[in-house]
């Protein structure tokens, strides 16, 4: 098995890329990190920890940086997803400026979309981005139990049953997410690096 870190503290996020890697081959190795996400674009955040958590591990090093855009607001909270309702606030309060900020806003103009940039880096110099994005619509209020952060509020595009993200079995969200899509792009471009 090849050894990858993980900039990541979100348990979630590192079951997410586990699940898809570990089948590929790579053990993943999770780091939480300190560093400040001020970067005005998701792949300026994910190199900044990529490039740390390589410093700290020497090891191959993979991060990401995620998040949620809402047409209706203009793009919003996109790199603020996780400091939406303001730093030290949780999922839950997220969650609930969301929907009263699209109070009043019909079904139709309640598009959005999760975005996740990956950045690979080792110790060789290699550097890989990719980016995956899932469709979707905010709903009027949140549904199901699985995934995390704004999943119960975000109904996927072309579920025949009308689910939100956290009404979904987590291998279904590993199909679809935005997570899933960045990282099978990042590793058809890691085979064509010769499978470092
Ligand atoms: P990051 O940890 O800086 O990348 O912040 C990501 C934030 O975007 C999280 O705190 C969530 O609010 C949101 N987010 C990213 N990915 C997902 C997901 O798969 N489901 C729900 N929310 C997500």
């Amino acid at each position: 098995m090849k050894r990858i870190c993980f900039a990541s503290g979100n348990k979630h996020k590192v079951a997410e890329i586990a699940a898809m890697l570990e089948p590929l081959g790579w053990t993943v190795e999770p780091l939480v990190l300190s560093v400040e996400e001020d970067a005005p674009t998701f792949v300026g955040n994910a190199e900044k920890k990529a490039r740390a958590a390589l410093a700290l591990s020497g090891l191959p090093s993979l991060a990401d940086d995620s998040g949620l855009e809402v047409d209706a607001l203009g793009g919003a909270p996109g790199v603020l997803s996780a400091r939406y309702a303001g730093a030290g606030h949780d999922d839950a309060a997220n969650n609930a400026k969301l929907v009263a900020a699209l109070r009043g806003v019909p079904e139709e103009r309640r598009g959005a979309r999760f975005r996740c940039a990956l950045v690979f880096v080792d110790p060789e110099g290699a550097r890989v981005v990719a980016e995956g994005v899932c469709e979707g619509r905010i709903g009027f209020a949140e549904r199901g139990a699985g995934g995390f952060g704004y999943d119960p509020l975000f109904l996927v595009a072309g579920d025949a049953a009308g689910r939100t993200m956290a009404e979904l079995t987590a291998e279904e969200k590993n199909r679809v997410s935005h997570r899933a899509r960045a990282l099978a792009r990042l590793v058809g471009e890691l085979g064509e690096l010769g499978g470092r």
